[in-house]
């Protein structure tokens, strides 16, 4: 089946089984990989992406739930303006833990800082709870982010 969709402001169209996986369609007939798979069960948001600006979990849609849609990935958000941002401010607190998690936490927060983007703690914490990291710890990805937002709104 033909899919059309917009992926990072660009127009796809793709013939492939309405059933398979959006995570999959992203990584192995995009080449888009920065949406990593972990759970595969829609728990852990390594795979998140934005569909229609509100981030989804691509382990658990199918391609027809992308048919006429827009999808930014965490590629797409690198080359804005508050994606670059993002990244500096990572950069700055030492903030990028693994490879895995992290895009997830990026595209997440790009989210909170373009619908919300209030520098609180409380809510920077509920906006990344769909995010889970096993290993290293929130702290610095809070506090990046809140630095994120203080930057975007003084700009
Ligand atoms: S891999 Fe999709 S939520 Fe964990
Ligand atoms: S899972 Fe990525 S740093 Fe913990």
């Amino acid at each position: 089946m033909k899919i059309n969709m917009k992926i990072n402001n660009k127009p796809v169209t793709i013939d492939v089984d309405p059933m398979k996986r959006l995570l999959d369609i992203l990584r192995e007939d995009l080449h888009l990989t920065g949406a990593k798979e972990s759970c595969g069960e829609g728990e852990c948001g390594s795979c998140t992406i934005l569909l229609d600006g509100n981030p989804v979990t691509s382990c658990i849609l199918n391609a027809i739930h992308a048919e006429n849609r827009e999808i930014l990935t965490v590629e797409g958000i690198a080359q804005t303006k508050a994606g670059k941002l993002l990244i500096d401010c990572f950069d700055e607190t030492n903030a990028v833990q693994c490879g895995f998690c992290f895009p997830g936490f990026m595209v997440s927060s790009y989210h909170y800082l373009m619908y919300d983007g209030e520098p609180n703690l409380d809510k920077i914490k509920h906006a990344l709870a769909g995010n889970i990291c096993r290993c290293t710890g929130y702290q610095k990805i809070f506090r990046s982010l809140y630095l994120a937002c203080e930057r975007w709104q003084k700009r």
